[in-house]
């Protein structure tokens, strides 16, 4: 009887020790900083280097607000670290280094073989911490490329997915190697150069510039608003609204191309909200041409079907 409590005990200690050991394993730090991949895939290591990806951890805490739940998308160190052994601000000492993107070290047993790419890169680039802090009106949206893509999140502006959502997978366009740079190449592939990155934003930059000088302007004339405040005039949370939308629609960063349909419907909301307030005459946005195309009951009524579902489809032109 004895003798089995012992072994048991043997036993189990064993286990933990070989379970102790594994982790340790996996959390090779040569894995992890990207030395050991560097070992064979060095021209990938070397173009890597000149990335944000590989200056993610320094602009966090050149940022000067830093904070430790940031680290959760600009340090690998802290990505992979299990529960209550994450590392700090302080601590950290990695960048995005391959195992922020890649799922294993092949050579230790594992697959470093991305299966889906939209959600690899998206795991990072969302505005709302993977849903769970929405974008609220009066905040300033961060990167929601993912909320971009979806067509969801802006507050108060209908859903339009993307209609890129069906080649949604980020290296679709972002096709330069380990940079992934967008390229005009890239949409040749499937447009044949008839859609232009250039004619996206000839179209869309201006948009954006008008719409951040008037909300420029409107800030400048009301230093009495107070964000905190508890009740508001129904101008400052017009102001607040588009102020929110147009961060959302600026640092998504791609200027209308992961979206075209939404980012229109959002600034068409931002230019509504101010106008109908009297913040903003319509003439100072150059937000025209919106033509709300409602074109399935139109269709549905041609074709005698009955009308299962309404598609709404904003046109920038
Ligand atoms: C001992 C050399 C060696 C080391 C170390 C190494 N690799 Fe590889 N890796 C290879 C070879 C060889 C291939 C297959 C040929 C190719 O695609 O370049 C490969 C293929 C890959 C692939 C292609 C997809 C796949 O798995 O089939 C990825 C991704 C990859 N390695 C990532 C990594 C990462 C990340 C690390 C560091 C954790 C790493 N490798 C470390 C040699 C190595
Ligand atoms: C672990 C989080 C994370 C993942 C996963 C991730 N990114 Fe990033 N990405 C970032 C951060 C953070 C930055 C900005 C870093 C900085 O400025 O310091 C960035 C920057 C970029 C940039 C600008 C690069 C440059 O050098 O100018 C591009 C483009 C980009 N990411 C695309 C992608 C793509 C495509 C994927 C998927 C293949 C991806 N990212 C996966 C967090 C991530
Ligand atoms: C959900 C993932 C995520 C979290 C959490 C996160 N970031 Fe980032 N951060 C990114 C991505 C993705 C980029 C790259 C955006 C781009 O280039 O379009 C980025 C870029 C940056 C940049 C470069 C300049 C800029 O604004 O593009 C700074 C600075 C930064 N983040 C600071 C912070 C700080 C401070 C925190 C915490 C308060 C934080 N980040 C939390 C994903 C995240
Ligand atoms: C921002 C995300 C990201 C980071 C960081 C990253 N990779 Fe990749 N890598 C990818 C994607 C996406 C692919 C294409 C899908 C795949 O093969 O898994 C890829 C492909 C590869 C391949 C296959 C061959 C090729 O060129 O397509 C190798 C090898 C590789 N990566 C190695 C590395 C190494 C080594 C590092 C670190 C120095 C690294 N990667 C960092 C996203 C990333
Ligand atoms: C249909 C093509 C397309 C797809 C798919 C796409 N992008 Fe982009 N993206 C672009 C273009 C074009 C730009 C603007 C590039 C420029 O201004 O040079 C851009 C800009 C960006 C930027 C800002 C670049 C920078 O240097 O700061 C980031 C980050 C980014 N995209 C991430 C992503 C992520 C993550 C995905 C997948 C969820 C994705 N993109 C899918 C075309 C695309
Ligand atoms: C993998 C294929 C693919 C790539 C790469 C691609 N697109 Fe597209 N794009 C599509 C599809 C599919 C649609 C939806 C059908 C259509 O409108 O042609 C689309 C639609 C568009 C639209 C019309 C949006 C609307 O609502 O009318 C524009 C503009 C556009 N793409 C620009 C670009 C640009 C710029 C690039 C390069 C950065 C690019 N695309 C890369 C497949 C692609």
């Amino acid at each position: 009887m004895k003798s089995s409590r012992i072994f048991m005990v043997l036993f189990i200690s064993a286990m933990l020790f070989l379970l102790a050991g594994g982790l340790v394993f996996a959390q090779d730090p040569a894995a992890i900083s990207g030395e050991k991949c560097k070992g064979c895939h060095g021209d990938i290591h070397a173009e890597w280097a000149t990335t944000r990806h590989a200056a993610a951890l320094k602009t966090l805490v050149d940022s000067g607000h830093a904070q430790d739940f940031c680290l959760a998308c600009h340090s690998t160190d802290y990505i992979l670290a299990p529960q209550g052994s994450k590392p700090t601000v302080q601590t950290a000492q990695y960048a995005l280094t391959c195992l922020a993107c890649h799922p294993g070290d092949h050579t230790a047993g594992g697959s470093a073989k991305i299966e889906n790419i939209f959600d690899t890169c998206t795991k990072c680039h969302n505005g709302t911490s993977g849903g769970t802090r929405p974008i609220l009106p009066g905040s300033e949206a961060h990167h929601p490329m993912k909320e971009m893509f979806m067509g969801e999140g802006a507050p108060e502006v209908s859903g339009v997915p993307s209609p890129h959502l069906p080649v949604k997978d980020c290296t679709n366009c972002h096709v330069e190697g380990h940079k992934y740079t967008a390229t005009q190449a890239a949409c040749d592939k499937c447009h044949g150069g008839k859609k232009t990155i250039e004619a996206v934003h000839k179209e869309v930059l201006p948009k954006l510039d008008a719409l951040k000088a008037v909300l420029d302007q409107i800030k400048a004339a009301h230093p009495d608003w107070n964000p905190q405040a508890q009740t508001k005039g129904d101008d400052q949370k017009a102001y607040e609204l588009a102020y929110t939308l147009y961060t959302f629609a600026a640092s998504e960063g791609s200027g209308g191309v992961h979206n075209y349909d939404y980012t229109y419907a959002i600034l068409a909301k931002a230019k509504d909200a101010l106008v109908k307030v009297g913040l903003a005459a319509p003439e100072a946005l150059p937000i025209t041409g919106a033509e709300l195309v409602n074109l399935w009951p139109y269709l549905a009524g041609l074709a005698g079907v009955a009308l299962v579902g309404v598609g709404i489809r904003k046109r920038m032109k």
